[in-house]
């Protein structure tokens, strides 16, 4: 074997053997981008964009207000945890309800429901398309059941809280079974 092509041949697999080691130390996953621009109407009725709550952190949860059991539970808890922070650290967060089921929840309905929970939650909605964009950008998902027109379906939804920080960076994320004191304390290192 002519010299030039022993060598290439053990800078080949030195070079390999590098990104292949690096891989295991590491134990790269493959990067999940969360969250993103939206635009959307508040539950004033004002048109937003995630722009307007640049250099706060968001915390949001996706949900719709006839759902009948986890979405007040997760956001009793997310009214809760917010009760347990200082002044300074509630000043920082924007807490964000938008719903999946912008057909009923309009501006009006969203008014009537996010001061339940907490003075500061922000409710959103939008078209669907604009939902659809948000859901799609925040890896979470709704789906539609039981509709025969009467207008009572259900919305099957997921029902993670995403904290995103003050650039729109996502940070973590919170199952709707967190209890409020974990959820604050989380918050608290945070915030
Ligand atoms: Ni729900």
């Amino acid at each position: 074997m002519p010299r030039i092509v022993f060598i290439a041949l053990i800078a080949v697999v030195v070079v390999v053997g590098v990104i292949a080691g690096r891989g295991l130390l590491t134990d790269d996953k493959p990067p999940v981008f969360i969250g993103g621009p939206f635009t959307l109407t508040d539950h004033t009725g004002k048109r937003v964009t995630d722009k307007d709550y640049a250099g706060k952190y968001m915390l949001v949860y996706f949900g719709y207000t006839f759902c009948p059991d986890v979405c007040p539970t997760s956001l009793s808890i997310i009214g809760d945890a917010l009760g347990q922070l200082d002044a300074q650290q509630l000043d920082n967060v924007v807490p964000i309800f938008i719903t999946v089921d912008p057909e009923r929840d309009t501006a009006e309905m969203m008014a009537s429901y996010v001061p339940n929970f907490h003075d500061k939650l922000v409710g959103l909605t939008g078209s669907l398309v604009e939902v659809k964009a948000v859901v799609k950008a925040y890896k979470a998902y709704f789906a539609k059941t039981g509709d025969d027109g009467s207008g009572t379906y259900t919305v099957d939804h997921s029902s993670r809280t995403y904290l995103m920080g003050p650039d729109g960076a996502y940070i973590t994320s919170f199952s709707h079974a967190t209890p409020a004191a974990e959820m604050a304390k989380k918050l608290a290192e945070i915030l």
